[in-house]
């Protein structure tokens, strides 16, 4: 299959976007996509040369995508983002808590600082996200979190601990967060990838998921992006507390 090509409508026409591991990968995509919709996007990460690299080409194709530098883990940097979006538009509509990484170790030989690094990125920074633009995300336009699980949230995977108690801690993270924050509007959301191909699963040279895949390949990051655009948009204004999967049918069997 190609990668999509889908002429985007403009569902996000000047929504604040801020997205986080926006350097590459999933996060890059999804910056593309939802300024091409029309949004203001702010792609934070730690990767600044990668990060300001690609800002450019997304200035020069004309998209309306600012990197930041941010560590999600930094209860202090998220202070920082807090200022700067507060004083640029004083609010956020969106806010896709995307950032990840990943460890493979059997339960045996799983290092507590690594346990500890897996869950202070992936679960622990969504956290700070989430309470830290509280008060923007209030006064947001049809406010929408998209938090990035994983099919190894709701599954298991050997050698995968760290990262699949993160990433089920994600789902119980949005859920309540979905029912604390509706009396402001504002919905939560799981995104639930299978095997999409970004540099994280560099490290799988037999393929990851594949093999388990029905429709029998990753996805491009594009087709999470564009989960992500509809979660983030007013068609998706009934939707919160949930996860969407976008797997190719590994859940299914
Ligand atoms: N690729 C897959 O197969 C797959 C499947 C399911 C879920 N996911 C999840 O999707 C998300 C995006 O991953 P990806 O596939 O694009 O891989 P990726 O490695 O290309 O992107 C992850 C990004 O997060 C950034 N990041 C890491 N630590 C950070 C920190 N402390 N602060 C800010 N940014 C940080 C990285 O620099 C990188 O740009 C991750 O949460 C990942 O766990 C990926």
């Amino acid at each position: 299959m190609s990668e999509n090509t889908y002429a985007a409508p403009q569902r996000l026409d000047g929504r604040i976007v801020l997205i986080t591991g926006g350097a590459r990968g999933q996060g890059a995509a999804h910056a593309k996509r939802l300024a091409s919709e029309g949004a203001i996007v702010y792609a934070a990460d730690v990767l600044d040369d990668l990060g300001k690299e690609a800002e450019s080409a997304w200035k020069d194709a004309g998209l309306d995508i600012s990197y930041v530098h941010l560590d999600v883990t930094s209860p202090e940097a998220w202070q920082a983002i807090y200022q700067k979006l507060h004083s640029d538009h004083g609010r956020l509509d969106v806010l896709v808590n995307n950032a990840g990484i990943v460890d493979v170790s059997t339960l045996e030989e799983l290092d507590l600082a690594v346990w500890n690094r897996v869950l202070s990125v992936n679960l622990t920074g969504a956290f700070l996200g989430l309470q830290s633009m509280l008060p923007l995300l209030k006064a947001g336009k049809g406010s929408s979190v998209i938090n990035t699980s994983s099919i190894f949230g709701p599954q298991g995977a050997i050698g995968y601990a760290a990262y699949a108690a993160s990433k089920a801690g994600l789902l119980g993270l949005s859920r309540t967060a979905a029912l604390e924050l509706a009396e402001h509007g504002i919905r939560v959301n799981s995104l639930v990838p299978g095997g999409v191909s970004t540099p994280i699963n560099e490290h799988e040279k037999d393929g990851g998921v594949i093999p388990e895949t029905p429709l029998a390949r990753r996805a491009h990051a594009t087709e999470l992006a564009a989960a992500v655009a509809f979660l983030a948009s007013d068609d998706a204004s009934f939707v919160t507390g949930t996860e969407l999967v976008v797997d190719g049918g590994f859940s299914a069997r």
